[in-house]
C-alpha cells in the first residue's frame, strides 16, 4: 500500500541513511524540512521532499496533514512493562516519608512484584502487558525494550520472557527482550540463586531464543560488581550482550566493569563521578538516563547536561515499572529532561529517538525519518511544534500515531 502525506508543516528528524550516533554539541540540532511531503510504501519510508517539488501520483492514497508537524515515534530502550500489578500502596508509603530501600525492606519493592507475578497466569500477564503497550504506542512509542526480572524463579522468569515473546508476535513494532534474572535475590542463599540463573535459566532461555540482552542490577544491597561479572560472563556464553542497571544510588564500579564486558548500554547513572564520564567517553557503551525514575523517587537526576557537554551520546528512556517509574510517557521524559536536567528540547528529542535506536541496535530501522526505515511516525495536533513536546508537560500533543505506514 502506498500513501503520500502532504502539507506537513515541519517534517522533523530527517536524516540520511547511515548517520552516526549523535554526541555532544550536535545533539542540539534536529534537522527538519518545512512545508514537506513524505511517501510510504510497504510499511517503509519511501521518500520525502518540499511541497514545491511534490509530484502527485494517481495510485497513491493522499493524506493532507494541513500544516501539522510529523516526527518519528519514540524509542523506549529501557522498560519493565511486564508486571502483575501496580504498587500504588508504595506510592502512599513514599508520600508519608519512606524511601525506596526502606519500602523494599518492609516487604515492598522488587520482591513484592515477584511474588505477585509468580502467582499470575501467563494469559493474564499477556493481557495486562498488552493493554499497557497499547497505551504506550498511543503515547508515541514505536519501538521498545522490555525486561524480565519480576519472576526470580526459573519458571516465573521464563513465563515473563514468554509474555514478551507474545507481545513480539501481537504488536507490529520492534520489541527487544532483556533477561534480568539478576534483579534482586529471592533467597538468603545468594550463591544458590546465582547458580540457578547460570545453570537453569540461561540454557533454557538460549535454547528457546527468549532474550536479546542480559541485565543485572549492580547496586549496594542487590548485586555486587563481582556478582555482576559472574552473571555477565555466563551471559556471554549464551551470546547475550549486557545492558545493565548501574549507579542508581551508589557508584560501586559497575560502569567500568560493564564496559569491559562490551555492554551496549549502562542505565540509570543518577550518581556519576567525573572519572566515569571519562570512561564512558572512551568506550562504545551508551549512557542511558531515566529521568522518570529520579522524578518519581525524588532522587538526583543523572547529570544529562554534563554528559552532553562532555561529548557523550546521551540516551533517555522511561524505565516504566510499578516501583520506581510508573509512566511510559516518552513526552513526559522529554519534559523532565528539559526541566530537571537542563537539556534543550532538541537534545531531549534526539536522546529519545535517534540515539535511543542505537541503544537497541535498531538504528537501521527506527529513530528518524530516513528512506528505508519503518514508517513509524507521529502527526502532531494543530499548531504543535517540537518544543511543545517538552514545554507542554503532561499535555497530549499527539493527534495520530502511524506504525508501518498504517494509522494505529
Ligand atoms: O530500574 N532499579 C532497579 N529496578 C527498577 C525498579 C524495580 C522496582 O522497584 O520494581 C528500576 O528502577
Ligand atoms: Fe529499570
Amino acid at each position: 500500500m502506498q500513501k503520500s502525506f502532504i502539507n506537513i508543516g515541519k517534517l522533523y528528524q530527517v536524516r540520511a541513511e547511515g548517520t552516526n550516533l549523535l554526541r555532544g554539541a550536535i545533539m542540539a540540532d534536529v534537522p527538519f524540512l518545512e512545508n514537506a511531503w513524505m511517501t510510504v510504501k510497504d510499511g517503509l519510508i519511501e521518500d520525502f521532499g518540499k511541497m514545491e517539488d511534490f509530484a502527485p501520483s494517481e495510485n497513491k492514497e493522499t493524506v493532507d496533514v494541513k500544516g501539522c508537524i510529523i516526527t518519528p515515534t519514540f524509542v523506549d530502550s529501557h522498560t519493565h512493562l511486564v508486571f502483575a500489578q501496580d504498587r500504588d500502596e508504595e506510592f502512599v508509603m513514599k508520600i508519608k516519608g519512606m524511601d525506596y530501600q526502606s519500602i523494599a525492606q518492609a516487604g515492598g519493592g522488587i520482591l513484592n512484584s515477584a511474588k505477585k507475578l509468580q502467582e499470575t497466569p501467563l494469559e493474564v500477564l499477556v493481557e495486562r502487558a498488552s493493554a499497557r503497550l497499547n497505551e504506550a504506542i498511543k503515547a508515541g512509542t514505536g519501538a521498545i525494550e522490555i525486561k524480565s526480572g519480576y519472576g526470580l524463579t526459573t519458571a516465573a522468569e521464563l513465563k515473563m520472557l514468554k509474555v514478551i515473546a507474545h507481545l513480539k508476535q501481537d504488536f507490529k513494532i520492534p520489541i527487544k527482550a532483556t533477561f534480568l534474572g539478576a534483579h534482586a535475590f529471592p533467597t538468603e542463599d545468594k550463591e544458590r540463586y546465582m547458580q540457578t540463573i547460570i545453570q537453569e535459566m540461561l540454557p533454557e532461555i538460549f535454547s528457546n531464543q527468549l532474550a536479546d540482552y542480559i541485565d543485572c542490577f549492580c547496586e549496594k544491597g542487590y548485586y555486587s560488581v563481582d556478582q555482576m561479572r559472574t552473571i555477565l560472563e555466563a551471559g556471554q556464553k549464551f551470546d547475550l550482550k549486557p545492558k545493565v542497571h548501574v549507579n542508581q544510588f551508589n557508584a560501586i564500579g559497575g560502569i567500568e566493569n560493564a564496559i569491559e564486558f562490551g555492554a551496549l548500554s549502562v542505565d540509570h547513572l543518577e550518581v556519576l563521578p567525573d572519572e566515569e564520564i571519562t570512561l564512558l567517553k572512551d568506550s562504545d557503551t551508551l549512557p542511558v538516563a531515566l529521568p522518570g525514575c529520579s522524578f518519581y523517587l525524588n532522587i538526583p537526576f543523572a547529570p544529562g547536561r554534563k554528559m552532553i557537554d562532555n561529548g557523550l551520546p546521551l540516551v533517555l528512556a522511561s524505565d516504566f515499572n510499578p516501583g520506581s517509574a510508573p509512566s511510559f510517557n516518552m513526552s513526559t521524559i522529554n519534559s523532565l529532561a528539559c526541566i530537571r536536567m537542563k537539556l534543550l528540547p532538541q537534545e531531549a528529542f534526539n536522546a529519545t529517538t535517534f540515539n535511543a535506536a542505537f541503544a537497541l541496535e535498531l538504528e537501521n530501522e527506527v529513530g528518524s525519518i530516513t528512506k528505508g526505515k519503518r514508517a513509524n511516525f507521529i502527526i502532531g495536533k494543530k499548531d504543535k511544534t517540537l518544543n511543545s513536546i517538552s514545554y507542554n508537560f503532561g499535555v497530549n500533543w499527539i493527534d495520530k500515531v502511524y506504525l508501518n505506514g498504517e494509522e494505529f
